[in-house]
């Protein structure tokens, strides 16, 4: 038993690594935005199809901490004196669940509600009217919003493993959550040429 803990919990840091994608995909963003126009080229198709082409493998990672998780919990309760109520009791670990089911519903929308409206407006690619420019780039920024949100929870969540594993004070938990949220907001606004700022 103690060996399947170590084998789901391998599991677990290893899907919350693949929870980095939104830092990666804000880089290739903002590199976008350096080189201007026109839109609409070969491009913004090799952008956008390796953004949409991510969002089913974003739902399997989310699905496998989501279930690892629990059956993580089940394990370590098999194996350990620790009860249901230690880890349900937790804050950090529904703050995890919570944030875990905030991201897959960002990911929902930006899938069934914002990219297929990208998609049709992009067409088979090329000139693109006024509108259709004006409508893309506002998607576009909606779409890296939540990009940078979604870094935010992903890492944040990552704290709070840590801390619901090992268990450090309040005010280290704050100050990592807000070291979090300046790297997310540096993420969004620059190209975090050294990868911390
Ligand atoms: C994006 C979401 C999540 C991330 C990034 C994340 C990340 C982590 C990390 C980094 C650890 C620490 C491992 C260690 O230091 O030993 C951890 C532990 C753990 N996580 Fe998560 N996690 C997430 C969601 C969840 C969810 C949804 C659950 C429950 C359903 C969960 C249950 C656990 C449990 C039970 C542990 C082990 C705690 C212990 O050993 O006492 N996690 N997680």
């Amino acid at each position: 038993m103690e060996s399947l803990v170590n084998i789901l919990l391998v599991v677990h840091v290893v899907a919350a690594m693949t929870m980095a994608w939104p830092y990666y995909a804000l880089a290739a963003v903002n590199q976008r935005v350096a080189l201007g126009p026109p839109l609409g080229d070969r491009t913004d198709r090799y952008m956008e199809n390796i953004l949409k082409n991510r969002t089913i493998a974003c739902f399997v990672f989310q699905g496998t901490i989501l279930i690892g998780g629990f059956l993580l919990i089940w394990a370590r309760v098999q194996s350990t004196p620790l009860t249901y109520a230690d880890f349900f009791g937790d804050w950090a670990i529904i703050a995890k669940i919570a944030i875990l089911l905030v991201m897959a519903g960002m990911l929902s929308w930006v899938y069934f509600s914002v990219q297929p409206v990208i998609d049709r407006l992009f067409g088979d690619y090329g000139e693109l009217d006024e509108a259709a420019k004006k409508q893309i780039m506002a998607l576009r920024v909606r779409r890296k919003k939540m990009a940078s949100v979604c870094m935010f929870l992903a890492f944040t969540a990552a704290v709070l493993g840590v801390e619901s594993a090992v268990g450090f004070p309040a005010w280290l938990t704050a100050a990592l959550v807000a070291a979090v949220a300046l790297w997310a907001w540096r993420s969004y606004s620059s190209r975090t040429a050294y990868g911390w700022v």
